[in-house]
């Protein structure tokens, strides 16, 4: 079985493209709507949180876990996997959001030996939506740019996004919040067009369409749930003794309450998602 870890529901957004890659399958997602959103929290904290969550899912069953929050992803999941995953739970593994979205952008595998390797592409420049916490941990220009470090990489907080999805904003307000986002973004890369942009938040999927009608035409979107999910099935060919088809199942866990997550998620998943309380 496969865990997927996220502070809330916005995870399900790269579950359900998990789930529509690997159908026979079985998920158990976690999503930790008590502490949720981590977007706003000191890394400290959401380093622990993130922790807990990965205990749960390993306590559960679990032996490969995907962390489909970015914010958990740049903040904690380099320290889990260095200082904690061998003695805590040798031989599972936690794999992230952030390395699909970079190797997206480089062209460049994660273990690459870059120094000795890469060539020079072509000057490019790319914009990140992401949460406040995920903007500042720089996470993302950091990895792009040892890898790529001709890619300009231009960041965008939005803090205000998940709360207004989070509470159903109506599309008026989601609009408006995303065209003063996008407007933020183009102001400081000074009127230059970006060839792309990755919405580097479990919630933006959601609002995709009001990004891509807000940006300039031709400005590409990467669809993190996507390339999450072909990053995974590259993982399970590399690694078979995780590659563990099951009845095709997927469950649903949260720390929130399980009745209003239930309602609320089905949006998120795209059907029916029923939660129970751990
Ligand atoms: N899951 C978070 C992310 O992708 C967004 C929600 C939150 O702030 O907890 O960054």
């Amino acid at each position: 079985m496969i865990g997927v870890f996220d502070s809330g529901h916005g995870g399900l957004t790269v579950l359900r493209a998990l789930h529509q890659s690997l159908p026979a399958h079985d998920f158990l997602y976690l999503g930790d709507h008590a502490d949720a959103p981590y977007g706003d929290r000191p890394p400290e904290e959401i380093y622990h949180l993130t922790l807990a969550g990965m205990s749960r899912l390993f306590e559960r069953g679990a032996r490969l876990i995907i962390v489909a929050c970015n914010t958990a992803s740049a903040v904690a999941l380099r320290r889990l996997q260095q200082t904690w995953l061998d003695h805590a739970w040798p031989g599972r593994r936690v794999l992230g959001v952030l390395v699909p979205m970079v190797e997206a952008v480089t062209g460049v595998p994660w273990m690459a030996d870059v120094a000795a390797s890469r060539q020079a592409g072509e000057a490019r420049t790319i914009g990140i939506f992401a949460t406040s916490r995920t903007v500042d941990s720089g996470a993302y220009p950091r990895e792009i740019a040892a890898r790529a470090p001709e890619v300009r990489v231009v960041q965008q907080a939005c803090p205000e996004l998940v709360p207004l999805i989070e509470h159903d904003a109506s599309r008026i307000q989601l609009e408006d919040a995303v065209r003063r986002y996008v407007d933020g973004l183009m102001i400081q890369l000074d009127g230059v067009v970006p060839q792309a942009v990755m919405l580097g938040c479990t919630h933006y999927p959601l609002v995709a369409d009001l990004f891509i009608a807000n940006l300039p035409a031709g400005v590409e979107v990467l669809s993190q749930p996507d390339l999450t999910a072909k990053s995974l099935r590259a993982y399970l060919d590399r690694h078979p003794e995780f590659d563990q088809p099951g009845r095709g199942e997927v469950k649903f866990i949260t720390t929130g309450d399980a009745d209003r997550i239930t309602t609320l998620a089905t949006r998120f998943f795209g059907k029916p998602a029923r939660f129970e309380r751990v």
